[in-house]
């Protein structure tokens, strides 16, 4: 099944799924590995990664070329968190033919402005788009798309910028409308009431994404109950990564010595099986040409 289709059928199945975070071609297959049906390509790790802040210092091809390696690496779906669009309607059209291109099953932009501030930030100042404009931005994605299958996940920031249930119910209406297929409601709180309230009075007029980074303590049953089609662990490879490699990285510094941490990490055979080099094996045996005294 093409990619994108797997994604539509995630995105319209009665059950909820869960997407995980990845921002590197082996990032995302062990995302893969551990059996997540999909990935999201969070626009924080991605830069985290490059040593940016999520505020678009990386331009969008830079992340291409990453999201490209992602794609490459893995046969599950990718949804990749494109911010704002990197620009207007026009800078939306040629980022979804370019991510068509690279088989990125979905994109999800949010109604902020350019360059975006990320969500979570204490006391950051969120600016949210004009509502027609984002609303240009999602029909134009929709409309230049080539594969019916593709999907424009419209992400709805009115509750992080302070604007209230009734901005968030009157852009998500107006994202839908233009074309959005899903409706991503982001919240900042610790406990999930306003997303659960959105999710109530919007009477699953098209499928919600959920991130729940900061009301992370909530059981996903109740986001289940509420109907919610997708959950996003938006961070986490990111964040389990950087504790892994201060902690052995300081006890190499200071033991000047790789003995102590041989078992914190994984053997070298690890390595090569992510690397699936036994393909390469199996293909040098076929294809080069075989070694003889001669030679
Ligand atoms: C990301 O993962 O980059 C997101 C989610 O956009 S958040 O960081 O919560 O804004
Ligand atoms: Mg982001």
């Amino acid at each position: 099944m093409k990619k994108s289709a797997r994604f539509r059928q995630i995105l319209l199945s009665d059950s909820t799924e869960y997407l995980m975070e990845a921002h590197s071609g082996l990032s995302a297959q062990i995302v893969e590995d551990a059996g997540f049906a999909c990935i999201w390509g969070s626009g924080l790790a991605l830069s985290s990664s490059l040593g940016l802040r999520d505020a678009n210092e990386a331009s969008w091809t830079q992340l291409l070329e990453i999201l490209e390696f992602m794609s490459d690496a893995t046969s599950i779906p990718i949804l990749v968190d494109a911010d704002t669009g990197y620009g207007n309607f026009n800078n939306v059209r040629r980022l979804v033919k370019k991510l068509e291109q690279r088989n990125i099953a979905a994109v999800c932009i949010e109604d902020k402005i350019f360059p975006k501030t990320n969500s979570l930030i204490n006391g950051s100042s969120q600016q949210l788009a004009n509502i027609d404009e984002f609303s240009g931005k999602i029909k134009a994605a929709k409309d230049v798309q080539l594969d019916d299958d593709f999907s424009v996940v419209a992400r709805v920031e009115a509750l992080i910028a302070g604007k209230g249930m009734g901005e968030a119910l009157r852009r998500a209406e107006a994202y839908r409308r233009a074309g959005a297929d899903a409706i991503l409601i982001h919240s900042k709180l610790s406990e999930p009431d306003e997303v659960l309230t959105f999710m109530r009075e919007w009477h699953n007029r098209c499928p919600v994404v959920l991130v729940p980074t900061t009301y992370f303590k909530t059981p996903v049953k109740v986001f289940e109950q509420a109907g919610a089609s997708v959950i996003i662990w938006a961070n986490h490879t990111l964040r389990a990564s950087i504790r892994a490699m201060q902690k052995t990285v300081g006890m190499i510094y200071r033991q000047r010595s790789v003995s102590n941490v041989q078992e914190h990490i994984v053997s070298l055979k690890d390595v090569f099986a992510l690397q699936n080099l036994d393909e390469l094996q199996d293909a040098e045996a076929k294809y080069l040409p075989r070694q003889t005294d001669s030679n």
